[in-house]
């Protein structure tokens, strides 16, 4: 039997953000059922923040209502009025964010550390009190664009504390893709006994072409759920130097290679990047699209046969 991993597209809210245009709704919940579609299990489609700092998620409520039922979908509510309007359209799942140095807070929240871990823990609470399920970003988790390198100690401190007020995910981001494979394994197993596997999630940005390679060294520590973003679309508008997560089609290829069961068809992921690159106008995709392209081209429907025994 395989092992299974779980991966969370999050195109549709870190990619779409920071989109120069708003991308339509309708173009959005298409994309999210096409993800579904191709195999993912759990998609973060939207964000509930002030549409005046990211007027590209202003349709949050209608996003999210209009997957109702299509499957996991989640999204981000920094605030109570974020997630009272994530409750008003009936939301599953939602995610803070809370990010490990101060600055990183202001610059994304306009709040210090202190003040976003006390929004994020009064969020995290009501929503566990409303019967919504709940993840918490720890952003900037290994390096600040701000501050520089991040203390482990603090990564550790915030883990503890999101769990305390009811995070049932905690999420290791990777917010600006400065971490190697060394130190995603170093942040790793400082947590091991911290947070539970099966609670633990990791968040690549692809900045240094090495969102592959920590992928699978988070895949070694034992963590088996991942976010990712098909084509790579995604990066924090307020994080400079913040370039394209990880790839879905990467690290779906990655893990099956490495005879993992991720659940997801390489196919018609690739289907849902054509999609994307023709409404985004232009040409997306992280560091595996070309070759799986030329293999779907060649094998058709599954791109991967024969590469696993
Ligand atoms: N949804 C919608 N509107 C919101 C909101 C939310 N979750 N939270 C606050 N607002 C509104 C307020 O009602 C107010 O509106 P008004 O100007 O019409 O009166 C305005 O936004 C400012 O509110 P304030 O409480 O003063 O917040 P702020 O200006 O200090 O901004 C945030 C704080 C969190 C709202 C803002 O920084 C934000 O939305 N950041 C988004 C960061 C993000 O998405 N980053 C990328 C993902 S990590
Ligand atoms: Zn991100």
């Amino acid at each position: 039997m395989k092992e299974t991993i779980t991966i969370t597209d999050v195109a549709l809210r870190d990619g779409l953000q920071n989109q120069p245009f708003n991308v339509p709704t309708h173009v959005k919940v298409r994309m999210a059922r096409m993800l579904f579609e191709a195999g993912l299990q759990s998609l973060e489609a939207a964000s509930f923040v002030s549409p005046k700092a990211v007027p590209q998620m202003g349709d949050a409520e209608e996003v999210i209502r209009a997957l109702k039922g299509c499957g996991r979908v989640s999204g981000l509510a920094p605030n109570v009025r974020g997630l009272e309007r994530a409750l008003s359209a009936n939301i599953q799942e939602v995610a803070v964010v809370m990010s490990a140095t101060d600055t990183m807070n202001r610059k994304n929240l306009n709040m210090s550390l202190e003040e976003t871990l006390k929004a994020s823990e009064e969020v995290l609470r009501v929503a566990r009190a409303n019967g919504v399920d709940t993840r918490a970003y720890v952003a900037v988790a290994f390096e600040c664009p701000f501050e520089g390198l991040t203390p482990s100690e603090r990564v550790f401190d915030l883990c503890d504390a999101l769990l305390e007020a009811g995070a049932q995910e905690v999420v290791i981001a990777d917010t600006i893709g400065a971490a190697a494979p060394g130190q995603v394994s170093s942040l790793l197993s400082g947590l091991k006994g911290r947070v539970p596997q099966d609670m633990l999630a990791v968040h690549f940005h692809d900045t240094r072409g090495m969102g592959v390679a920590n992928a699978w060294a988070a895949l070694e520590a034992g963590v088996r759920r991942f976010d990712s973003s098909v084509g790579g679309i995604g990066g924090c508008p307020f994080a400079p130097g913040a370039a394209g997560n990880l790839a879905t089609e990467d690290l779906v290829l990655m893990a099956e290679q490495s005879g993992f069961s991720t659940g997801v068809d390489l196919a018609k992921l690739l289907g849902v990047l054509d999609y994307a690159e023709e409404q985004l106008g232009r040409t997306l995709g992280g560091n595996s699209s070309r070759w799986l392209r030329q293999q779907k081209a060649r094998l058709g429907s599954d791109p991967v046969r024969g590469l696993t025994p």
